[in-house]
Order: C-alpha cells, then structure tokens, then sequence
C-alpha cells in the first residue's frame, strides 16, 4: 500500500473532481494543506498531482499552483451567458439581437391564429402541417423528402441524437464518431456505456479509408457525421465525399446519423449523404441556430420503416414535443421569414468571420466565410489548458480543442502544429458588435504574447 500511496491519494482527487467537489478550472489545495487532510505527507500529494497531471486531469503552473483540467463534459464546452462584461466565445448560437423583434412579432401572430387542435395531444411524431413545414426547412438545405411523414418532430437537434443513439444502440456497442465532434454527441455515448471510434478527418471531413477501415475491424452499429460547417473544425464535407461516404455506409451493416443543423449556412446547397442512402440514414436538421436555441424545434427524417419504433421512443421520452413552438416555426417557415433570418445570420457571420481572420492573421485558422465559429491551431509557445487560464481571468470564454475528441480508440492526423492543440471560438452569442471586436482584439493580443504562465514541466 505504502509505495502505491500516492495512486490511492491520486484516486480520492478523482473522485473529488468527478463528484463536482473540485469543478473545472478550480484551483486544488496546496501539497501542504490536502496532506494533512488525507493524513499522508506533502511529497505523496505532490506525486499524486503528478499522475493526474500525466492523465490530463489537472494542470500545474509555476508558481500559480495546480488546476482541474475541463474536459469534454458538456458543461464546460458549452458555457452559457452569465455576467454581462464577459466576452462569450464558447456557445454556439444566432446573433439573437437581430432576430428578437421578428420572433416577438411572429409569437403575437401565431398566438392569434391558435386553433383549438393545437392545444390538445396529437400524434407522438407531430402534426402533420408542422412536419410539413419541417420538409420544406430540410428540402431548401439539399434534402430529399419525398413525404412529411418521413420527418418526425424533436425537442431540439440533441433530443433527436439521443433518440437515435438510445434505438441504436446497446450498453457495450460501439459507434463511429468524426476525430473531433459536437460534445453533446460524447454524452450520449458516454451515458450509454458506448465505445466511440473516432475516424481521422482531413480537409474534405472523415476520411473514407479510415471510415472502412473502422468498419472492418469493429462492429460498428452507427456512423455520426456532422456534413457541414463541422462543429468544431468548420469542414463542410463536398459532395464527392458525401457520396464515397454514403458508397461505404451502404457496403456494410450499419446506419448514418447526418447532424446537418449547420447545412443553412452552406453557400451552395449540397445534397445531404441521407439522399444518397435514404434507407440506411437519419438526418437532423432544425432551427436552433439559424433562429433560437429556445424554440427546441428539430426535424427528424427517418426510414419509412424506422418510423414506428422511433415514434415509441418519442413517445416513451418525452410523449410529444411541444406543439406550441413548432406552430410558431411553421409560420416562420411559411411565411418565409425564418429564411430572412437565415440570410440576416450568414450576413453577420460573414462579417464577424472577416474581423476575426484579420485580427487573428498571424495564426493558423479555418472556417467557411459564413461559419458561426472558428477553428484554430494554437502557436507552439500556447497550450490549451495555459489559455484558457489566461483568458478567464480576463473574463474571455473560449472552447478548449480537448472538448472534442473522444479518444476512446483514436487514430490521429498530424496536427498544424507540434502539440497538436486546437481551439474553437463561436463567433455569433456576442450580440453587440464592438464589445464582440473588443473580445477578439483582447484575444488576438494575449496570443501574440509569451504566455504568463508557464506549465510545469512532468517529473
Ligand atoms: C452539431 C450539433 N448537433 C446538435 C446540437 C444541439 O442542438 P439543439 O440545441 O437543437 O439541441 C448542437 C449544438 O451546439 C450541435 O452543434
């Protein structure tokens, strides 16, 4: 017991940290003081910290002490609004500030028109004009839906991906996930006991060998791809790939999950990977981004076959999702208002990608003209965890690149610079313009500069 001391203490720092005792970013106590807590000495502590440090847990900085590494618990990838001085470059949504009065505006209207039907229960996938409208939404974003009833309505994009993966999957099985994805889709898996195989992407989005490869050697029950304006890289896979993709997904026994909720910001339509292989793959799409996160409106297209079981599990989770909201989207979408908001947020996403490319010139970066986010290479002088310590105390929140990756079985590219350590800026929940080129200014600047704190090195 006495020389595995340290991997006990270590343990019990663990747990502390799993059960929220020691949240992320915190500070843990000095050597000094846990050791007279834990009844151990100072050196077994520091050997402790050392191990958590090599498992990428905690962090220590000369002479700042040691901290609580975030990793990619949604909670700390996705970091809501609270204090009004911050500059919010981690949650990924619209610029709402321009698509507040028409929201209002279009809930007074919708309210007005309500029918009684509206306000009863109804079918566990939806009414039939609210899927209606949901086909419309995906078929200007390059879906092919031949009928409504293939769509199915969800509270939201990440309610349909539990959806799918709770129907898809058993404790054990294992899916195969882009080698950096949207965090909430890491939850799932981890929630359902899955193994993640994350598949290694170039320039164009997952790569096809790998993909196969994957295949080959797992059983693997289902592929997740985000196609366009990939959270986090930005990538938007072209339609060559889309359908070598879909070439090898129908080659083997296994589904697609296409998340195509960023699709409405492609420049072009490109057709969804679903078209391809209707009978084998879901696609998400839904107004979370291009209107509001709180309308909780998402649209499900399924197998015909798929329809019945994947309406059970609606039915058994949540019975229906609200009909009030996706009344309103309806109307949006009819009266084509919510493409004008589409085009008011590529607007704004345009110019924000703009300021930042320039202010961030001297890094290596990547994103579309249009992408709500920014995807960027950190300078060999920078690491992940030294940043995002330097940019909270200056009240900047940022998205760590470890937020992505699952690494449960990874195979990796080789990185645009030597630790291969990334981060994601999301340029869109700052809605006044100049704090917003405040913040990046603020940034460009921190990172042109020699980091204050300088890791310590591992013993
Ligand atoms: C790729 C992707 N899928 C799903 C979601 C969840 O979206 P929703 O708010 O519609 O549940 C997000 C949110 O960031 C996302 O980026």
């Amino acid at each position: 017991m006495s020389n595995n001391k340290f991997r006990h203490i270590a343990q019990t720092i663990d747990n502390r940290i799993l059960e929220g005792l020691y949240p992320a970013n915190t500070k843990l106590p000095p050597h000094r003081v846990l050791a007279s807590e834990l009844g151990t000495t100072p050196s077994t502590v520091a050997k402790a910290y050392s191990l958590l440090a090599e498992q990428q847990k905690v962090v220590s900085f000369v002479g700042k002490g040691t901290f609580v590494c975030a990793n990619s618990m949604l909670e700390n990838a996705i970091q809501a609004t609270d204090i009004e001085r911050e500059y919010n470059f981690s949650i990924l949504q619209p610029c709402l500030i321009y698509n507040q009065s028409t929201l209002q505006n279009a809930f007074r209207q919708s309210a007005q028109d309500l029918s009684l039907d509206m306000l009863g229960y109804a079918d566990h996938s939806g009414h039939m004009a609210h899927k209606e409208a949901g086909a419309k939404w995906a078929r200007n974003f390059g879906l092919n839906v031949q009928h409504a009833q293939e769509i199915l309505l969800t509270n939201g994009a990440q309610n349909a991906l539990e959806i799918l993966i709770h129907t898809y999957t058993q404790p054990g099985d294992v899916i195969a996930v882009e080698q950096y994805t949207y965090p909430g889709i890491l939850s799932i898996a981890q929630l359902h006991g899955l193994t993640l195989v994350s598949i290694p992407m170039d320039e164009q989005g997952m790569k096809v060998d790998a993909l196969n490869q994957a295949l080959k050697d797992h059983d693997i029950k289902l592929v997740v791809i985000l196609p366009s304006h990939q959270n986090p890289t930005t990538i938007t896979m072209p339609l060559a790939r889309r359908k070598a993709i879909a070439k090898m997904i129908a080659a083997h026994s296994t589904w697609l999950i296409e998340d195509d909720l960023y699709g409405f910001l492609n420049d072009e339509v490109i057709p969804a990977i679903t078209n391809f292989i209707p009978e084998q793959s879901f696609h998400i799409s839904g107004l979370s981004k291009a209107i509001s996160p709180a309308l909780r409106c998402a649209y499900l297209k399924a197998p015909r076959n798929e329809i019945r079981k994947l309406t059970a599990r609606i039915r058994a989770s949540i019975w229906l999702a609200s009909p009030l909201t996706f009344n309103l989207a309806q109307c949006l979408i009819e009266s084509g208002e919510a493409f004008t908001l589409v085009n008011t947020q590529k607007n704004i996403a345009r110019k924000r990608q703009a300021f930042t490319k320039k202010a961030l010139s001297f890094l290596t970066h990547y994103s579309h003209d249009t992408s709500y986010h920014i995807w960027i290479a950190l300078p060999d002088k920078w690491r992940g965890d030294t940043l995002m310590m330097e940019t909270q105390d200056r009240q900047i929140l940022i998205s760590h690149g470890r937020f992505f990756t699952s690494c449960s079985l990874t195979s990796q590219n080789s990185p645009a610079n030597s630790h291969g350590e990334y981060i994601r800026l999301s340029l869109m929940a700052i809605d006044d313009e100049s704090h917003f080129q405040q913040g990046i200014l603020q940034l460009a600047e921190l990172l042109n500069d020699d980091p204050k704190h300088a890791l310590t090195p591992l013993t």
